[in-house]
């Protein structure tokens, strides 16, 4: 087992008062396994990857167990986090120049990551190494002109580049534990396949553990084993990738299903789920998606369901299948 989370709680301080965006989290993740985490903006997929990481902003307050290599991440001092950040689990932010430091150059940060990586293996790299390390990364990713990058601080980058770069320094730590926040969104569409194609690489081939968060299905489908849908911070459907497109259980999964666009025809018009997701502040009664969903009956605006197994690894919440 890589990584195993128990009843994760995250909540944030704000002037209204606290707000519990992500309850009753779980996940199980063995070695090399990818994982996508999808749902609509604001359903608390960042959240949960900064919870992982440990790297929520000082307003956020996590409890419940991450235990990582038998490690519960959440008893870990911040001395004790940072020796095992980067190397056992990295974080690519949704907003790449998180990952970076402002006032530092690409090649000082990559070599530094080049260090890190050999002094956690135990051993010593001579500086030509590291160069040739840190230009073997960049090229990997698709950046032209490695010799010119490394000489620029990142905001001298385009998006795109920063998040490159960013996936460049994943590709010399080589953690144990990749945690990817749409880590394509600022990419073109080519550039974004070969992004994709990288990390599915890295998760293959050096048997990363992969958590991918995305808002997009068709792409979860490509890169990762399995697909968890959440739903305001809720999980609503877990099942292999093939198993959640092909039978999609949970009502919210059938509608983000039919929202993703299949053919080319002119004229046709795009389904969409009715209404928006619910405020965290004033979350409905029963099901929390009760109030959108065109199944709903009697108790699923009384109660919540539990996260049901329906099979051997596919669970649903859904009082439909409880
Ligand atoms: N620092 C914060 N303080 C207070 N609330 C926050 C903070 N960060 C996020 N939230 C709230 O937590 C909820 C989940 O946000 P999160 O960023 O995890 O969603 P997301 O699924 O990543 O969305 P997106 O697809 O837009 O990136 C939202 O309601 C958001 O407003
Ligand atoms: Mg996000």
């Amino acid at each position: 087992m890589l990584l195993e989370i128990k009843n994760l709680k995250v909540s944030y301080k704000t002037v209204n008062g606290k707000t519990t965006v992500l309850n009753n989290f779980e996940l199980n993740m063995d070695r090399g396994d990818s994982i996508a985490i999808v749902g609509e903006s604001g359903s608390g997929k960042s959240t949960l990857g900064g919870a992982i990481a440990r790297l929520l902003p000082p307003s956020g307050e996590e409890s419940g167990e991450i235990i990582l290599n038998d490690q519960n991440l959440l008893s870990l001092t911040e001395e004790q986090m940072t020796k095992i950040r980067g190397t056992e689990v990295f974080m690519i932010f949704q907003n790449p120049l998180n990952s970076l430091n402002p006032v530092k150059t690409v090649g000082f940060q990559l070599s530094e990551a080049a260090q890190i990586k050999a002094q956690r293996n135990g051993t010593s790299v001579a500086p030509e190494e590291i160069n040739k390390i840190v230009v073997d990364a960049l090229k990997s990713v698709r950046l032209p002109d490695p010799d010119q990058i490394v000489k620029r601080y990142p905001h001298e980058l385009s998006g795109g580049q920063v998040q490159r770069v960013v996936i460049a320094m994943a590709l010399i730590l080589r953690p144990k534990l990749l945690i990817a926040d749409e880590p394509t969104t600022a990419l073109d569409v080519t550039i974004q396949a070969q992004v994709i194609n990288l990390l599915k690489a890295l998760n293959k081939e050096y048997g990363m553990g992969i958590i991918f968060i995305t808002h997009d299905l068709s792409l979860a489908y490509v890169i990762s084993k399995k697909i968890i849908v959440m739903y305001a911070g809720t999980i609503m459907e877990l099942n292999e990738s093939s198993d959640l497109i092909k039978h999609p259980d949970h009502p919210y999964t059938i509608g983000l299903l039919k929202s993703v666009p299949t053919d080319y025809k002119t004229n046709t018009r795009l389904f969409y789920i009715k209404g928006s997701p619910p405020s965290f502040f004033n979350l409905p009664k029963g099901c929390r998606y009760s109030p959108r969903c065109d199944k709903a009956f009697g108790k699923c605006h009384e109660f919540e369901p539990s996260l049901i197994d329906v099979s051997n690894g596919h669970k649903v919440r859904c009082w439909l299948f409880e």
